[in-house]
């Protein structure tokens, strides 16, 4: 291995995209400076609530934010995990994301799914016809916007890295799936108060999953080892390793392949935001029918739970 850019100790880890080899305490100062940067770009200031799983993505980001509040007041930082009530995975994410929390001094909301709307994922996931991760994926969209909106939050953080966004992005060409290219959410949303949609930021989004799990390590940040339950043989992890390939020949394939869709996207006259709000829970929708995907899935399971007691004739 090559010697660190910036002293003389080895370097433990080389950046393709940038050309760049690094020692491990320059890689961390390098992957602060680049949340940092994001967070200067989009000029993030004030109360931001960070979504926090337990995975190395969300710890990673959890960690590098409260570092830097440590030598920048502009925003204060809050996590927030869902537990999904996924069984023994997220019993022990809790766990996991409760004692990290503790460990960095950051006040942490937790929202028990169970509790606040009557259902488990896996509960949902047995009344739906979508495959789990996109049942998750409307639940936890909902929740986090929700009750980031509610307690006030100015911006919601999450911890999406360039290999998730570029991987979606990717299977929705490879498959003509334009909704998820039209919608798909980028490095930084506004809020959009008339419509109660928190701020959203993402200052991973140009990092890779690589990177956070090195600054994991580094910084022996605990992470839930184990994947999603419910989320294994999902189609994305196939497409996943393509990436790898690509990479091997162009290094900065993958950067290119998201900033040139959001070029393209941004020339489409038919990209538009959610402009209206459901009739039921009054939260921000793009469906052209009254109700969100969140409403019409409760109510699917609503529905389910009378016709099992013999309540429905
Ligand atoms: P995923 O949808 O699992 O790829 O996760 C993407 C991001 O959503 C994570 O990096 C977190 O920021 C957030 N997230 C996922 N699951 C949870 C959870 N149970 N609680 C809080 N935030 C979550
Ligand atoms: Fe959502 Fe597994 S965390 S399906
Ligand atoms: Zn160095
Ligand atoms: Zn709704």
């Amino acid at each position: 291995m090559k010697k660190c850019r910036f002293c003389d100790s080895s370097a433990i880890v080389r950046l393709p995209y940038a050309n760049l080899s690094l020692c491990g305490e320059h890689f961390k100062g390098y992957y602060i400076g680049r949340i940092r940067r994001v967070l200067d770009k989009h000029k993030i200031h004030g109360e931001v609530l960070v979504a926090t799983s337990g995975g190395k993505d969300s710890m990673a980001l959890l960690h590098a934010l409260s570092e830097i509040s440590k030598v920048d007041d502009r925003a204060n930082f809050t996590a927030f995990h869902i537990n999904l009530g996924i069984f023994d995975y997220s019993r022990k994410s809790e766990e996991i994301v409760r004692e990290f929390s503790k460990k960095l001094g950051v006040v942490l909301i937790v929202y028990d799914l169970k509790k606040e709307i009557g259902y488990t994922i896996p509960e949902l996931i047995r009344v739906s016809k979508r495959p789990p991760c996109a049942v998750c994926g409307i639940v936890k969209r909902w929740v986090l916007n929700k009750v980031a909106y509610e307690c006030g939050f100015d911006y919601l953080a999450t911890g999406h890295n360039i290999d998730d966004i570029s991987t979606i992005l990717l299977k929705a060409l490879l498959s003509q799936d334009m909704y998820t290219i039209l919608r798909m959410q980028s490095e930084f949303s506004p809020p959009r108060n008339d419509i109660k949609l928190v701020g959203k930021i993402r200052p991973q989004f140009y990092l890779s999953e690589m990177e956070n799990r090195l600054y994991a390590e580094l910084n022996k940040i605990p992470v839930i080892g184990e994947d999603c339950p419910l989320s294994k043989g999902a189609t994305l992890h196939k497409y996943r390793s393509l990436w790898d390939h690509i990479l091997k020949t162009n290094p900065v394939s993958q950067i290119n392949f998201i900033r040139s869709i959001l070029k393209l996207r941004e020339q489409m006259a038919a990209f538009k935001q959610p402009t209206h709000l459901c009739k039921k829970c009054e939260f921000p929708t793009e469906s052209e029918t009254e109700l969100c995907a969140f409403c019409r899935l409760i109510d699917s399971a609503g529905k389910r739970n009378t016709e099992t007691l013999g309540l429905v004739s």
